[in-house]
């Protein structure tokens, strides 16, 4: 089902007393529109955050997680550890998990089926750099790391994936792709879920941005008709700036 998303990534941000409060001031805004809200704290402060907004309308989600299912794997978290503490949603292949950690397709393919396979909603991100758009080949590429990842699936899977088309090129530099380009680009994947699934799949898929959704664009960006809603990094911690994208739908 498509669904208005609008989802704070809160990245390396907030430690436990900064997350009570950033919380906090959440908690005290309104929302007059219909989006589903999300916000997505460090590991160590997840548990913390989802017991505080047990009783709101905000989701906690997690930011990543381990393809294994536990064992020897230093330093990591997995699937049923989110699921322990009630967490239904992870964000796997954010394009710093790909740049600074060499998240490949291959390894966020192993990560998308054990999320699943546990039961968890996917938030899957890609997106293509710089270099690829000057060279007009970021249809190509953002084609190419949707199919690699996730085309092994099942029709059947896509319920419970939401994908969040975030261009490296706007990620925290403050040049947001324009809603023309957002809508291009989102109408193409939704061709590509098309070629190979069939409307059913593409019809219904939740199509989100990422990439320097501020309020001021919000509003233009969300009213483009592939765009379902945003994925929002640095505007997400600020309370009244995140939930003025919230109800800019
Ligand atoms: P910014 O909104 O800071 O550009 O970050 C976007 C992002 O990476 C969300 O995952």
């Amino acid at each position: 089902m498509r669904k208005n998303i609008v989802a704070g990534n809160w990245k390396m941000n907030n430690d436990l007393p900064q997350t009570e409060a950033l919380i906090s001031d959440l908690k005290k805004q309104t929302k007059t529109s219909n989006a589903e809200v999300m916000i997505a704290p460090a590991f160590t402060n997840l548990w913390q955050a989802f017991e505080t907004t047990r009783h709101d309308d905000i989701e906690v989600i997690a930011q990543n997680m381990h393809f294994a299912t536990n064992g020897a794997y230093t330093g990591e978290v997995s699937a049923d550890m989110l699921k322990s503490i009630g967490i239904q949603t992870v964000i796997l292949g954010h394009s710093e998990r790909r740049a600074y950690f060499n998240e490949d397709d291959a390894i966020l393919a192993k990560k998308v089926d054990q999320a699943l396979s546990k039961d968890l909603r996917v938030i899957f991100c890609f997106g293509e750099e710089l270099a690829d758009r000057k060279a007009a080949n970021h249809e190509a590429v953002v084609a190419s790391q949707i199919q690699n990842a996730l085309f092994h699936l099942d029709a059947s899977a896509f319920k419970n994936i939401v994908l969040a088309y975030e261009p490296v090129w706007a990620i925290g530099t403050g040049e947001t792709a324009s809603p023309e380009q957002a809508q291009d680009m989102h109408k193409f994947i939704r061709k590509t879920l098309n070629d190979k699934y069939g409307n059913q799949v593409a019809d219904h898929m939740t199509i989100l941005y990422g990439g320097s959704v501020k309020p001021t664009n919000a509003k233009e960006i969300f009213s483009k008709p592939d765009v379902d809603g945003g994925l929002i990094g640095g505007a997400a911690l600020k309370a009244e700036d995140f939930y003025a994208i919230v109800n800019a739908f």
